[in-house]
């Protein structure tokens, strides 16, 4: 990957930031992370306290290729090569046993490790640049407080979890806006069958194709993964998912309240004047996701006390997309 001089130097700082035990945000093409060396379980706990995260959640480790796998995973899943090979780098995350290198403070205990390997040029600089003869890697949840709308661009990590002396960042590596827009889907490879743990822009379909055999949904036994919580990627202002017909009369019962829409172009210009903000919902799914977080902090800093969102196609292309629109809109329950 050619970086210009800017980007090399800015790259290495972020090292140093790792190397010294700081956080690092960092860019991919996914979703902004919030880094610390896995290895060093200060730095870790670092994570843990900005996001205000329980320590029971298991973070990710990034790593700058397959070839890092065998530092991390004991035994190494034979399905995690080839599907390594087929979409590394790329948004999926492999949940896999761990081995005795990756410490408890990463995986809050359990006996696997989620592994991925984004695709993000300045990202993707940082983790074989901090990797070494080790094959360090850099844990790396969302870099979002835990249950808020997770960061698409730098200054979404700014605005939320704030840059030192006087928020929780040592450094942010701006990349800009990031291209896929959700997190990465998760399959679970410690499992006796493969499983999908979270939808991304990787479809199950894409999975079964790839590895020849079906990819079932999560069990009762399976780990439980933060984005499965029920009310999660949640604005501060409450979400109603609606048909994209239904959402004008929806609006005109509440006159006086403002209202915030992202629907559809046609369906904008019928709402009435208390939708005070209107943003137009792209048709096709690769804009839609990529937009979608910084529509949802547009629409939560928008003023208003409630927000519409017309409900997308249904289809397995748009299960990411929906799946975090369905958290979203969840009824608020005590984050656990
Ligand atoms: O796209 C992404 O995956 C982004 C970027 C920054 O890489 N990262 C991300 O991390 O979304 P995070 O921590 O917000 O979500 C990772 C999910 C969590 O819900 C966690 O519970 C689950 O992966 N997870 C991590 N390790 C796991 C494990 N060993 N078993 C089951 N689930 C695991
Ligand atoms: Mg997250």
């Amino acid at each position: 990957m050619i970086l210009t001089k800017e980007e090399e130097a800015r790259v290495a700082r972020a090292v140093e930031v790792l190397e010294r035990g700081g956080l690092v945000a960092f860019p991919t093409e996914t979703v902004y992370g919030l880094g610390a060396d896995a290895d060093n379980e200060e730095a870790v706990g670092k994570v843990f306290a900005a996001k205000h995260r329980p320590t029971w959640h298991p973070l990710i480790v990034h790593l700058p290729s397959a070839e890092s796998i065998s530092w991390w995973a004991d035994p190494v899943p034979e399905l995690a090569g080839v599907l390594a090979e087929k979409f590394w780098p790329g948004p999926l995350t492999m949940v896999v046993p761990r081995a005795a290198r990756c410490g408890a403070w990463v995986t809050g205990g359990q006996a696997s490790v989620g592994l991925r390997c984004p695709s993000h040029r300045l990202g993707h600089a940082l983790f074989e640049a901090f990797s070494g003869p080790r094959h360090r890697g850099v844990v790396g949840p969302s870099a979002n407080s835990f249950g808020r709308i997770s960061p698409t661009t730098a200054q979404h990590v700014i605005d939320d979890l704030g840059l030192k002396p006087f928020g929780q960042v040592d450094m942010v590596l701006d990349g800009g806006a990031c291209t896929v827009g959700v997190e990465s889907t998760i399959i679970n490879l410690a499992s006796p069958e493969p499983e999908l743990l979270r939808f991304g822009a990787i479809t199950r379909e894409m999975l079964e194709e790839a590895i020849g055999r079906p990819v079932r949904n999560p069990t009762p036994k399976s780990p439980k993964v933060s984005g499965q919580l029920k009310s999660h990627y949640a604005p501060r202002t409450p979400v109603t998912l609606a048909d994209a017909d239904e959402i004008p009369e929806l609006i005109s019962k509440e006159p006086g309240t403002p209202c915030a829409v992202l629907a559809p172009r046609e369906v904008l210009g019928k709402c009435p004047s208390n939708a005070v903000c209107r943003i137009e919902a792209p048709e096709k799914e690769p804009e839609y996701a990529a937009s979608l977080y910084a529509n949802l902090h547009a629409l939560d800093a928008a003023g208003a006390e409630r927000i519409f969102i017309a409900r997308p196609p249904r289809g397995s292309a748009w299960a990411a997309v929906n799946d975090r629109l369905g958290r979203a809109s969840a009824p608020r329950s005590p984050l656990k």
